[in-house]
């Protein structure tokens, strides 16, 4: 009997990259006649979805793996694939460390999955399409090997119906001596401006309210297309005449491109969030400059008192990384003043990750212990913290507009005909609150009362 995997389950980790591209393919493979379900167990086809930013998050994956096997031992006729930025990184190490892996697809590849699939399917497998590495040809080559992936959007693969992440450039041109990026995701390619209206425009007319622009260095978007560089700042101008969008979000910003045109656009246009994620990385020159970030830490100090003078209230969020190589006890204090001084709304600490293929691992050494890598993002994380508790509490007795996400994951659980469940929102600076309320609410904006508050969440009632 001809066995015809249909039923596929996609795990996801990593960034919103990700999370956008395992939509993108959800998308893909129910318009191709797959049906998309939530559990391995109900799976005939096993999806992976992965990242290689840090080794944590190459383990997870090799772990799940590692699980599976016996699963296909079980059921033979199972597809296992294995797609993203690791797929692209360790090529047919995969199937070396894994041989009952099917497919291996990087993120440049994956509007051939349903392709893949069906060969697969048919005993064709194991198969791989990856992109070309950095260094294997020409800039254009290169670029056209990571395809564009944009297949039409489905509203019911969307994590939430009145959300939508929307990608205005692929790849990192950057290359952070510490980072992977650039070689998994590829060259720097900005999407023209047209199509990314359009993309916005659909999005519109299906009902969804909150678009959110996706790049690795989204403020250095450029499009030449049409005689006139469209930036970041026009491109927004652009979203803004767009009826029924009510907000308009971006990331990951580079500080070195934090310019006043942008700034500017976030103080004038009233639909774009005050809110902006600028990773800063590290508090010292020295530890900024071994990871070629390109600024020092006055500059960025500078850019900061600049966006506090013409958007008093942005909320600015940023990215640490601790441990990086070479990081003493003094830069390390640099960090943390600069947390202190900056009150970041929130910021993103993780230990330094060696990764092979990087400037870093090839030269420098990785010679802060574990044990210290620890204690220092433990101590910054408590900075940070304080910081988020002692901002919160001026929300109390405040009112807020919020968008109405959906159930919070504690209401998931319980029966869908209770009549008023724990629901989440947020507000534009992207604070998370949560309330009681009907179900219905959910993709509504309305003003929330907030009556409690804790470092990362607002507590309220419905006004
Ligand atoms: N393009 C974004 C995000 C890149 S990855 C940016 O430029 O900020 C997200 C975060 O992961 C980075 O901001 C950085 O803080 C962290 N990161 C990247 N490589 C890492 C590594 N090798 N070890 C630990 N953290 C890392
Ligand atoms: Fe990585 Fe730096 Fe590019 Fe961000 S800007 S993706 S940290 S190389
Ligand atoms: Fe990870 Fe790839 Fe994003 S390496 S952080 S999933 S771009």
């Amino acid at each position: 009997m001809d066995f015809m995997p249909k039923r596929f389950y996609i795990q996801t980790v990593g960034c919103q990259m990700n999370v956008l591209d395992s939509e993108l393919v959800a998308g893909d493979l129910l318009r191709a006649g797959y049906e998309l379900v939530d559990s391995v167990r109900r799976a005939d086809t096993i999806l992976l979805n992965t990242c290689s930013v840090r080794q944590h998050a190459e383990d997870k994956i090799y772990s799940v793996l590692g699980r599976l096997k016996d699963l296909k031992e079980r059921r033979p006729g199972m597809i296992i694939g294995v797609l993203g930025c690791m797929a692209q990184k360790d090529q047919h190490q995969i199937f070396k460390r894994a041989p009952h892996v099917d497919l291996v697809v990087g993120p440049g590849q994956l509007g051939q999955l349903p392709m893949l699939l069906e060969q697969v399917a048919a005993g064709g497998g194991p198969r791989i399409e990856v992109s070309l590495d950095r260094t294997a040809g020409s800039r254009q080559s290169v670029e056209q090997s990571f395809a564009r992936f944009e297949p039409n959007r489905a509203a019911r693969t969307r994590p939430a119906p009145h959300q939508a992440m929307v990608r205005i450039m692929f790849g990192c041109d950057k290359f952070c001596t510490y980072c992977i990026v650039p070689r998994v995701r590829g060259p720097e390619q900005s999407r023209p401006a047209v199509e990314i209206v359009d993309e916005v425009r659909r999005l519109a007319g299906d009902g969804c309210l909150e678009v959110t622009l996706l790049g690795q260095t989204v403020n250095s978007y450029q499009d030449a297309a049409e005689g006139q560089t469209v930036r970041l700042w026009d491109l927004l101008g652009k979203l803004h005449d767009i009826e029924g969008i009510r907000r308009l979000k971006f990331v990951t910003n580079y500080p070195k491109h934090v310019t006043t045109d942008l700034l500017e656009a976030v103080r004038d246009l009233p639909k774009v969030s005050p809110y902006l994620h600028i990773p800063a990385q590290s508090g010292a020159n020295a530890v900024l400059q071994r990871m070629k970030r390109g600024y020092t830490v006055e500059s960025y100090r500078e850019m900061l008192g600049r966006i506090r003078e013409m958007i008093p209230h942005a909320a600015i969020t940023s990215d640490f990384i601790v441990g990086f190589c070479g990081e003493t006890e003094d830069d390390f204090q640099q960090t943390v003043d600069l947390v202190r001084d900056a009150r970041f709304k929130n910021s993103f600490i993780f230990k330094y990750s060696a990764r092979p293929g990087t400037k870093a691992a090839e030269r420098y050494a990785d010679d802060v212990p574990e044990s210290v890598k620890r204690r220092r993002n433990n101590e910054l994380l408590d900075v940070q913290n304080a910081i988020c508790l002692e901002d919160s509490q001026p929300f109390l007795g405040r009112t807020v507009e919020i968008l109405v996400e959906g159930p919070s994951k504690v209401s998931r659980k319980q029966s869908a005909d209770v009549q008023k469940v724990q629901l989440v929102g947020r507000t534009v600076c992207d604070r998370i609150v949560v309330f009681d309320g009907p179900h219905e609410l959910t993709g509504r904006i309305l003003p929330v009362l907030i009556e409690k508050v804790d470092a990362f969440t607002l507590f309220g009632r419905q006004q």
